[in-house]
């Protein structure tokens, strides 16, 4: 069990110092875990000038999973767009293909006070959301910024092969058959062509799964419904960039977004492994970050790459009891429970394991 562990930037370092402790407790429990380190985002670029060095990728590339903490933060926002931290993300994402973005939301009980939402509205929530990652206006050319008869115009290119969805909707209608068997797949195919594709090679692909229920949700009512009855979901498939909008949106369901892992796998089940959360770079270094997401992360690498459902669930029961315990930090800190900082979360991860 390779895994390369890309710590990043902001809180990036400080989160996954404790998922770290957390694959060490089970190595020493029998699983053959070795783990590396490398650069990528920010932190890359002051040590070597760009956000994802060959050698980081090569590193990432002979790993069986990657564990990523965060990348970004105000001082690098003013590079040239191949620089930017975020460049690194796209970039290894794209070079390890994983086409797949699995973003679960949902509601803890102990945390049904965090969210906006009445807590009728979201109680006993869980959602998976299956991004395509590799392809759409993302990574489609043209795209640029130039002059047309006499003014400056952007552009960007929407753009999705037969093939590049019919692998994503058999990644959605695989994890559906595990769930609920229901998914709903997001596209604005009333104005865009491309997502006309994306609808006509979904409902084919269906035919392939006859016992999961496939609707079709407009994205703006997709983002409408996912505030006004989100429950109604069980699996969401969509492309890149609706996605990364509705990903958002439904994890703020859950009120916290300091809770929420993810996985972005390839076709064999190789993944990179993040918290859906950013760098917060406004309280980095200072030991508050929220371990959880990077922690659950590790469960969902334990379950997707490499198979081992048991271990998944032991970090994910021990989770929950430093919550049921009421162990908080600050995101989610709420009257009556006891506030704590990043390495004392992880403490009590450790112990519950
Ligand atoms: C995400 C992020 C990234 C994305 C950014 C940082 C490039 O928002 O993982 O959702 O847009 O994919
Ligand atoms: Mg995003």
């Amino acid at each position: 069990m390779k895994i390369c562990v890309l710590p990043g930037d902001g809180i990036g370092p400080e989160i996954t110092a404790e998922a770290l402790r957390v694959l060490a407790a089970l190595r020493s429990d029998g699983l053959p875990i070795e783990t590396e380190q490398a650069l990528i985002g920010g932190s890359a670029v002051d040590a070597e000038g760009v956000p994802l060095p060959q050698s980081t990728l090569r590193l990432a590339g002979e790993a069986d999973a990657v564990l990523l903490g965060a990348v970004g933060g105000p001082q690098w926002d003013g590079l040239p767009r191949d620089q930017r931290p975020e460049r690194g993300l796209l970039g290894i994402r794209k070079s390890l293909e994983l086409f797949a973005n699995l973003r679960p939301a949902i509601l803890y009980p102990e945390l049904a006070n965090a969210s906006t939402l009445k807590p009728e509205v979201v109680a006993g929530l869980d959602i998976m959301i299956v991004r395509e990652l590799t392809g759409d206006i993302y990574f489609g050319q043209p795209r640029g910024i130039e002059q047309r008869d006499g003014e400056t115009v952007g552009f960007n290119t929407m753009i999705y092969s037969e093939a590049e969805i019919r692998r994503i909707a058999r990644v959605a209608f695989g994890i559906a058959m595990k769930r609920d068997r229901r998914l709903c797949s997001v596209d604005k195919m009333n104005v865009l062509e491309c997502t006309q594709l994306w609808r006509d090679v979904v409902t084919d692909e269906a035919k392939a799964f006859p016992e999961v229920r496939l609707t079709h949700m407009l994205v703006d009512n997709a983002a409408m419904q996912l505030v006004r009855n989100p429950k109604q979901f069980d699996v969401m498939v969509t492309g890149n960039m609706f996605g990364d909008i509705l990903s958002d949106e439904a994890s703020m369901l859950t009120g916290s977004i300091g809770m929420l892992p993810s996985a972005s796998l390839d076709a064999s089940n190789k993944g990179m492994y993040e918290p859906s959360h950013g760098s917060a770079p406004d309280i980095a270094g200072k030991g508050l970050a929220n371990p959880l997401a990077t922690i659950l992360s590790v469960a969902m690498m334990l379950r997707y790459t490499f198979g081992q459902e048991e271990a998944a669930q032991r970090v994910e029961a021990a989770v929950k009891r430093v919550l049921s315990d009421g162990l908080r930090t600050a995101d989610i800190f709420e009257e009556g429970t006891r506030k704590v900082g990043t390495t004392q979360i992880g403490d009590a991860v450790l112990a519950a394991l």
